[in-house]
């Protein structure tokens, strides 16, 4: 086994102080009884996370969302926040929509996308958050997919919605924009909020009814709908908990946008399950704004990303220096966390990074390092309490450790995706080898059970923490009538953690020039998005086939990392 360094667990008082302590008494009952469902039987995750705090916790007056960009500063209270859900609420069931609805927010981080969410949630409908940078392509391949009735979107970004191409689609609700400027179908946000009632009650369900709606990428097919339920509610607050270890007099701030799971569990419901503000920094990335933002707001819990950490760290130590920061415990999900960046964070701030694993389909943390425990550099650590986590064989045997295999957790907790949105088959394939869910990465255990994480299993690309998968871009490519076929794999960069690489065939009567380089980048940003569109392109005669015409993507990788190719058998000559 490889040599790690060790870290001593985080100084200072936990919500968990002992691991195996913990796991053994711990019952998700424990968790539930947190919340007000528990005796009255009436569910809905806004009532719990928004109006509670108003009515039951005395929180009226604190803040629930924080926002703030290079011109404006916004607070919105938690009484505001129930009312203006309450009005978003009234809109929509006006519009008649009702129970199991999908309704879509495709809109910048702000708190007009925040307001709009807990209004979908508070009537009962199933929220579809989307990217604010998707384009055409991608806006309608979700909405069709799900039979989306609304959107709530911005001015500048309504033009990306093909209404005449999504048949369901009834409503485009509309924010920041002139009453001359809309089309009949398009309704004013500002003018139905002004005359919507601040009274609705919440709309109450079970705790299995479903709350919202991610489509993220495998590495076969078209993105694929994850749907999650309001008991995802029970996992969020647990793991604010334990992982992100949220006590009393904590600022947490989650920089993950609402359009990704971690924003949708970790920026928007999990701070206010907690009674606490969302922090939402609007705007591009920077080092310095970014440690401006810890410092305004005096954060002493921060959860981010491999590839931000990687630009804070090339920014410079000077740059940290200037500002005075609380910082205490800081997370981080997506991608493997290089050690280096550890020893880093460890020498600027002195505070330890916490790796976090999950996925949009397990809805929360599921794999986590915690400050009651110390840290391998590289290893994930163990499951959350209340979650079983193993290394399976591919017929679902548990392996002994330091055997590489498949990072599987037992089936079951709260939080876990209910359903793929009208695709059983594809949800099967996750449980086949039950009680296991097979995750799609793998990795292995040390004879002390600390997880070691290796990689992806299938094709899927990580690029800046982002979830691509292969075929979506590859599906683009060949739409171009220069592109005869087109394989994508994930080329490692040293920042980025990967970048999207084009290995294409031309269509003849074509010649490769920068300028079709340059067309091809863009036709795949404009038709998709800007973090799908392949960095390299690189043009072959002819592509590696297995004797089905399948792309062999593992060859074209093998080749550019200068790899054995491994087994050929099934290529086609
Ligand atoms: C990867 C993101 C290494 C993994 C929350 C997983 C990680 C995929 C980690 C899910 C981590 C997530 N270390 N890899 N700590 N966390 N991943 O659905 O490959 O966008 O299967 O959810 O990200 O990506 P998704």
């Amino acid at each position: 086994m490889e040599q790690y360094e060790v870290l001593p667990p985080s100084p200072g008082k936990h919500n968990m102080d002992n691991y195996d302590e913990y796991c053994k008494n711990f019952t998700w009952e424990s968790v539930e009884k947190e919340f007000s469902w528990y005796t009255t039987g009436k569910v809905n995750i806004a009532y719990e996370a928004i109006d509670r705090m108003v009515d039951e916790k005395g929180k009226g007056n604190d803040p629930a969302i924080l926002y703030s960009d290079t011109e404006k500063e916004v607070t919105v209270t938690f009484a505001d926040m129930k009312e203006q859900s309450a009005k978003f609420a009234n809109v929509l069931t006006k519009l008649g929509i009702k129970k199991g609805d999908r309704v879509f927010l495709f809109i910048p981080r702000s708190p007009e996308m925040l307001i709009s969410f807990a209004g979908i949630v508070k009537a009962g409908a199933i929220a579809g958050p989307l990217f604010e940078a998707f384009m055409e392509e991608a806006v309608k391949d979700r909405l069709v997919d799900s039979e989306a009735v609304a959107i709530v979107t911005t001015a500048g970004q309504k033009s990306r919605i093909k209404k005449d191409e999504i048949p369901s689609l009834k409503h485009v609700i509309v924010i920041g924009d002139e009453e001359a400027n809309l089309a009949p179908y398009e309704l004013s946000y500002e003018k139905l909020m002004a005359e919507a009632s601040a009274d609705f009650t919440p709309v109450w369900l079970t705790k299995d009814d479903p709350m919202f709606l991610l489509y993220t990428s495998g590495s076969t097919g078209k993105p694929k709908g994850v749907l999650h339920t309001h008991e995802i509610m029970t996992g969020i607050y647990h793991t604010m908990r334990i992982s992100q270890d949220v006590q009393d007099g904590d600022v947490f701030w989650c920089t993950a946008d609402p359009g990704w799971i971690t924003g949708v569990s970790y920026s928007v419901w999990g701070p206010w399950l907690v009674g606490k503000a969302t922090i939402i920094r609007g705007g591009r990335f920077s080092a310095d704004d970014w440690y401006a933002t810890l410092e305004k707001y005096g954060v002493t819990n921060w959860y981010s990303a491999p590839t931000a950490f990687r630009m804070l760290a090339a920014a410079g130590d000077d740059a940290v220096k200037k500002y005075n920061l609380k910082l205490r415990h800081i997370t981080s999900v997506g991608e493997p966390l290089n050690p280096e960046v550890i020893m880093w964070a460890m020498k600027v701030f002195n505070v330890r990074i916490h790796e976090t694993f999950f996925m949009t389909e397990t809805g929360v943390n599921m794999i986590c390092c915690y400050p009651c425990a110390p840290i391998r550099v590289g290893s994930m650590f163990k499951a959350i309490p209340g979650v079983e986590a193993a290394i399976t064989d591919d017929d679902g045997n548990v392996l002994p450790p330091l055997q590489m295999g498949n990072l599987s957790l037992k089936k079951g907790w709260p939080g876990m995706m209910k359903e793929i949105w009208k695709n059983p088959e594809k949800y099967n394939e996750y449980f086949k080898n039950e009680p296991w869910y097979i995750s799609g990465d793998q990795a292995y255990m040390d004879a002390d059970g600390y997880i070691w994480f290796q990689g992806r299993n299938d094709d899927v690309i990580k690029t800046a923490g982002e979830r691509v998968g292969p075929f979506e871009v590859e599906s683009k490519l060949v739409e171009h009538p220069a592109v005869a076929e087109a394989g994508v794999i994930g080329k490692p960069d040293e920042v980025r953690g990967n970048i999207i690489k084009a290995f294409i065939a031309l269509a003849p009567g074509y010649t490769w020039s920068d300028e079709l380089d340059k067309e091809l980048k863009q036709f795949v940003k404009l038709g998709l998005a800007a973090h799908a569109a392949p960095k390299e392109i690189e043009v072959r005669d002819k592509l590696p086939k297995t004797r089905s015409g399948k792309i062999m993507r593992r060859v074209l990788k093998a080749q550019e990392m200068g790899l054995p190719v491994g087994d050929l058998s099934t290529m086609d000559d």
